[in-house]
């Protein structure tokens, strides 16, 4: 059986789950879903980043100690999960024990092997971002507190793994997915790759993982989390889980933190002896008012309130049809309610009424008996066949924007079909078994079966209910045949399930 694993970045504690956290978690519940629908063993994770500054400063406003703050604010995270249908296989803690102690492995390892040495680095370093900075990096601007600092740390030397790491992304057109951002990584390689320091002395922060071969220093909390990859797979405990999934198939994250994972992560594998991961895919930040969505700019979209409002459903189909992968996406209400009324509330969701009140009232509310398709027919039909392939290509690019509007234009065209074959004219002259009226209504719930399914991994709880509407039980569950609603089959009654969004304005 061929296996998935997909990762999400560990999200931090200090905050709240917005709309860019939510995004990059719908994201990766839509793939995994699409993946296991194609029969494959998939394991999702995902989890929290509970150590360093961000958190310590956190706790420090609120008055608790940090890993109470970290208790009390994970739940936010896995309840926003939970509201947003998101079915993970592993859900780390950057806190668990299995996490730390695999840590210190890793950190005891390096030390023995001489991959660490200690230096004294005099710098600018950027309070917001945990790390040191280049004079031009500040030039460039988007750090926020920026001090000089001199230290004595440990440091990995990341520098001796730059060649290899050049190598292994021009010899791997995937690995940094889109070719936009493995431009960006390039070009960062052009200039000599520096050291990665790896520690924080304990007089500056005191919440991270404790060096164990020094105690006046805890773990740089990047060198900390990235590691949850391995350690949530169960390396070094378990050798055969962590063989069955490791390396891992699809890394996702924002813009901001490629660096992070195509050069820090990438080269901490090379020094562990371990292959890289197959592919890292970096998508754009949702913006509001033409910035990135932050909660220090304030102008954060929170995600229960569309649910609360408009259900999931809609929310998670907006997030992945709007986003081009690769490319930022504005949020706006009134792009979230254009695109709700006319592709769900429109195109699918008046098809769904349409087709279950036809079949309903003029055929005792069964599917009825075809009889012989003509050319219009046998043409709807061709394109519902061609589809679900042309949408798992698109899924496999992870062109997931298109896939959707590839499944929208199926349910336009549908629509144009039932204008063409108009069986509400049909069944006055003849509703009987294998009458063109009972041809077309065969047909439409059937192509409307298909997109429905390949519809189901971004809408999972809605598509369930439109499913049994259509008649659709567990056993004809997979597959995009055309034809599994075979005449009899019960259709339910459509209780609109996109009502149209009235604006009063
Ligand atoms: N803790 C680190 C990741 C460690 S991974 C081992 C981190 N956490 S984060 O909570 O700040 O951000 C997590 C993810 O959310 C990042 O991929 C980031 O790009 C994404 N987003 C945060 N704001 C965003 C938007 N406005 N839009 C889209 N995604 C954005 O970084």
């Amino acid at each position: 059986m061929k296996k998935f694993y997909i990762t999400t970045p560990l999200y931090y504690v200090n905050d709240q789950p917005h709309i860019g956290h939510a995004y990059t978690t719908i994201l990766a519940d839509v793939l995994a879903r699409y993946h296991r629908s194609l029969g494959e063993d998939v394991y999702f994770l995902t989890g929290t980043d509970e150590h360093g500054q961000k958190i310590q400063h956190a706790a420090e406003k609120r008055g608790v100690d940090p890993q109470q703050h970290a208790d009390e604010y994970v739940l936010h995270f896995t309840s926003m999960w939970e509201k947003l249908h998101i079915k993970y296989d592993g859900f780390i803690r950057t806190t668990e024990k299995r996490h730390t102690d695999r840590v210190k492995d890793v950190l005891n390892d390096f030390y023995e092997r001489g991959e660490f040495y200690m230096a004294e680095y005099e710098g600018l370093y950027s309070v917001s971002e945990e790390r040191f900075v280049t004079e031009k990096e500040v030039e460039e601007g988007g750090f926020r507190e920026v001090i000089q600092l001199k230290e004595k740390n440990y440091f990995f030397k990341m520098s001796k793994y730059q060649d290899a790491l050049i190598r292994h992304i021009k010899e791997n057109p995937d690995f940094i997915i889109p070719s936009s951002r493995q431009n960006e990584i390039l070009g960062f390689l052009k200039k000599p790759l520096g050291d990665l320091c790896i520690s924080r002395p304990k007089s500056r922060l005191k919440w991270g993982i404790e060096l164990p071969f020094d105690k006046e220093y805890v773990t740089y909390v990047w060198f900390d989390a990235l590691l949850n990859y391995i350690t949530a797979i169960e390396w070094k405990t378990d050798e055969a889980c962590f063989n069955k999934w490791w390396p891992v198939d699809l890394q996702l994250m924002g813009k901001d933190i490629i660096t992070t994972h195509a050069v820090y992560w990438t080269t901490m594998l090379m020094a562990l002896g371990l292959p890289l991961p197959k592919s890292i895919l970096a998508h754009g930040w949702w913006l509001s008012g033409g910035s990135k969505m932050s909660k220090s700019l304030g102008n954060v979209v929170r995600p229960l309130d569309l649910i609360d409002e408009y259900g999931v459903d809609p929310v998670r189909y907006f997030l992945m049809r709007d986003m081009v992968l690769g490319l930022d996406s504005t949020f706006t209400m009134d792009a979230f309610i254009r695109r709700y009324n006319s592709d769900l509330a429109n195109d699918f969701g008046n098809l769904i009424n349409r087709v279950t009140i036809l079949i309903k009232k003029n055929f005792d509310g069964k599917i009825p008996e075809p009889g012989e398709f003509n050319l219009t027919d046998k043409e709807l039909i061709d394109e519902a066949g061609r589809i679900p392939a042309e949408i798992h290509l698109l899924i496999d690019a992870l062109k997931l924007s298109d896939a959707i509007e590839t499944t929208t234009s199926l349910f336009r065209k549908l629509n144009v079909y039932l204008e063409k074959k108009a069986p509400w004219k049909a069944v006055k002259e003849d509703r009987s078994p294998k009458s063109s009226a009972a041809t077309t209504m065969y047909v439409s719930a059937n192509v409307l079966l298909i997109g429905a399914r390949l519809l189901s991994p971004v809408m999972p709880s809605r598509i369930k209910d439109i499913l049994s509407l259509l008649g659709s039980t567990s056993d004809n569950q997979a597959g995009y045949d055309f034809g599994l609603l075979t005449p009899g089959t019960i259709v339910g009654e459509s209780r609109s399930p996109f009502p149209r969004i009235i604006l009063d304005d």
